[in-house]
């Protein structure tokens, strides 16, 4: 009998082909989540589940999903939204999609400084405001990009694309992260990255550690012409503290592309000009979507064909062969 997956929201129709191809797929390709109750109805006879970054696994979920999951597939390289250890502890493989949206998400890192140094988006409001009457000296004018100092904060995959982008633009990088990497930067303390850099780029991944990583000390520790850029998760920056700072200049803009309670932003930092604001895109562009969709089909297919998949979150799961054999 071929095995059944549940796909809970729409992803690139390649995807689901590929899918077909090897199971049974119950497609819940809607916008709209899934409560928990629907989720755990949905999941009943499946194998594997075709999850996104807004699909919420807590552990009680988890402990009532029916015992033939097998796997789940997450649509993202972050995997905030799943209890690893307890998937783990109930034998269930858990993937992600690394890699494939490392130079996309840092393309969008780089857009969202450059788009708050040098003011793009109030100068576009302005221009189709048809206000503009004549070119002055001092019209509109930013910060540069070229030459400064940029900050990462998370020295992974993502933040040396980033990283990457800066040398590009002749900047001198700084970073921290728990350890150093093989990088031509320099290493150092998360506070001289804040009291330095004109820059910073936060990249870590959201964990219980890193929970309002960026606060009030530090957005306090920051120059006052400096411009913070966030396109990890939103809960790493405390939004309340990132609108008073902006408000009252204690940094002097922002580019968010990720918010602490999604889709709903903090009503002071929607009324910031100085922040730069986008709708979680970091690897919205097609070919690195339908890479993503695909990566999780793949992903899961693995799994349901006792296959070790790519991008597994929890190995030891499946070296102890303590994962879920399946219904
Ligand atoms: C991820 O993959 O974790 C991003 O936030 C969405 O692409």
């Amino acid at each position: 009998m071929r095995p059944f997956v549940l796909v809970t929201r729409r992803v690139y129709p390649e995807a689901i082909d590929y899918l077909k191809q090897h199971a049974e797929v119950d497609y819940a390709a809607s916008e709209d989540a899934l409560s928990a109750a629907e989720l755990l109805e949905r999941a009943r006879g499946k194998s594997a589940i075709v999850s996104q970054l807004v699909d919420p696994f807590p552990r009680e979920v988890l402990a009532q999903l029916d015992p033939s999951v097998r796997v789940i597939a997450n649509v993202a390289v972050g995997y905030d939204n799943i209890d690893l250890p307890a998937a783990s502890e109930r034998g269930i493989l858990v993937t992600n999609t690394p890699d494939v949206l490392t130079e996309t998400t840092a393309d969008l890192a780089f857009a969202l400084l450059m788009a708050a140094a040098r003011r793009i988006v109030e100068s576009h409001e302005f221009v189709h405001s048809g206000k503009w009457s004549r070119w002055t000296i001092d019209l509109l004018v930013g910060q540069d990009v070229h030459h400064r100092t940029l900050g990462i904060l998370g020295m992974g995959r993502i933040g040396q694309a980033v990283a990457r982008r800066g040398a590009g633009f002749a900047m001198r990088v700084l970073y921290h992260d728990a350890q150093p990497v093989e990088f031509d930067a320099e290493y150092t303390t998360k506070d001289r990255v804040l009291s330095e850099s004109d820059f910073v780029s936060v990249h870590v991944p959201l964990t219980p550690a890193t929970r309002h990583y960026i606060g009030e000390p530090e957005l306090r520790a920051m120059k006052p012409t400096a411009i913070l850029v966030n396109t990890s998760r939103g809960p790493v920056v405390d939004e309340a503290a990132l609108a008073r700072a902006l408000r009252e200049n204690w940094i002097a803009g922002a580019g968010i592309d990720v918010f602490e309670r999604e889709p709903q932003v903090h009503p002071e930092l929607l009324a910031c000009r100085n922040a730069v604001l986008a709708a979680h895109i970091g690897s919205a562009s097609v070919a690195t979507r339908l890479r993503m969709s695909m990566m999780a089909a793949e992903n899961a297919v693995a799994a349901l064909e006792g296959r070790r998949p790519a991008n597994l979150l929890n190995p030891a799961v499946w070296e102890s062969g303590a994962s879920r054999k399946g219904a």
